[in-house]
């Protein structure tokens, strides 16, 4: 990357996650032009990191004048044409294969020449995503962590045709923006999910088997493995929705039963308990 353009990097999405890789690039002193497909998404999201900016300041762990720059640096976009070259575009938006290939299709010309293509995917295959963009060498899955400002983890995965030159400067941008890659090879789930979502699904099994009632679970997961929430408040802020279809990729993709979706967690997002963001799923929020 050189010039401007390495500054300037744009997140395609404005849900939770897309909002929280905007702030994190805009606190580190980059330009985020941050564009989502419902315009109205792109507002809300801009008020906000508004919001947590002015918390942040309120903690004193930011200044004022750094929390100023740092929303005047968070970008909103009406159309994509309003996006100037980015050294970086990370793609952020809903987990499905087919949407993402048209999407990324559609933003991959807002990558300088020599820039990095990445998608925050959870579970969907950076090798199929690449295979679809026309610089496949430089296009690599950014895996961020929500809540994205607190967790320090990016899981850095390289697909088949990833370059390395690729690989090291996702890690570089990661630090930069303060946070800790750790890179991994594409396979179903990366680490972070085949690992934590069977733990989520069998917490769900452990419910509807009435092993113990939600509040327990989670309890004795927390207390018990000082995890910092239990699994079931867990997948209610990640979204009941996106652990059953990471669940169902994990099932599909590597063939066995024991990576089953719960007929519990599959029947709580036909109901639309989805967890947080329709403030009802294994707890309640007001
Ligand atoms: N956005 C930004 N900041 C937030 C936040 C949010 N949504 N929620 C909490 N925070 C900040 C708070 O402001 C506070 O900041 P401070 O230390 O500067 O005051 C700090 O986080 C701690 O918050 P709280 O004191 O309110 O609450 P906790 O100490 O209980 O921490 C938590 C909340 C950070 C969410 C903690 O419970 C935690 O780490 N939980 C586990 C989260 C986790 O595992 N995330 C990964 C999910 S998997 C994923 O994202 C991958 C995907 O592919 C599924």
């Amino acid at each position: 990357m050189s010039g401007d353009s390495d500054k300037n990097m744009a997140v395609i999405g404005a849900g939770t996650m897309g909002r929280g890789i905007a702030q994190v690039f805009a606190q580190a002193g980059f330009e985020s032009y941050l564009f989502d497909a419902i315009p109205e998404a792109v507002q809300s999201a801009v008020g906000q990191i508004g919001k947590m900016l002015d918390r942040a300041v309120e903690k004193g762990k930011m200044s004022a004048d750094g929390g100023a720059a740092a929303k005047g640096r968070i970008k909103p976009v009406a159309a994509l044409s309003d996006v100037p070259p980015c050294g970086l575009v990370v793609e952020a938006i809903i987990e499905d294969p087919e949407i993402k290939i048209e999407t990324l299709k559609s933003v991959q010309s807002l990558v300088t020449d020599g820039g990095i293509l990445a998608s925050n995917t959870s579970s969907i295959s950076i090798t199929r995503l690449a295979a679809q963009t026309d610089h496949p060498d430089r296009f690599i899955g950014m895996h961020f962590f929500n809540p994205v400002p607190v967790m320090k983890l990016v899981e850095v995965v390289r697909g088949l045709q990833t370059s390395d030159e690729t690989v090291n400067r996702t890690i570089e941008l990661a630090k930069t923006v303060g946070k800790t890659p750790v890179q991994c090879n594409d396979h179903p789930g990366f680490v972070s999910n085949r690992v934590l979502m069977p733990m989520i699904n069998e917490a769900v099994f452990a419910l509807q088997d009435g092993v113990a009632d939600a509040q327990a679970i989670d309890d004795i997961m927390k207390l018990g493995m000082n995890h910092p929430m239990g699994p079931l408040a867990l997948a209610d802020l990640i979204g009941l929705d996106v652990c059953l279809f990471i669940m169902e990729v994990l099932h599909r993709d590597l063939g066995e039963d024991r990576y089953r979706p719960c007929p519990l967690l599959r029947r709580m997002v036909e109901a639309g308990r989805l967890g947080r963001k329709s403030r009802q799923g294994f707890f309640r929020y007001e």
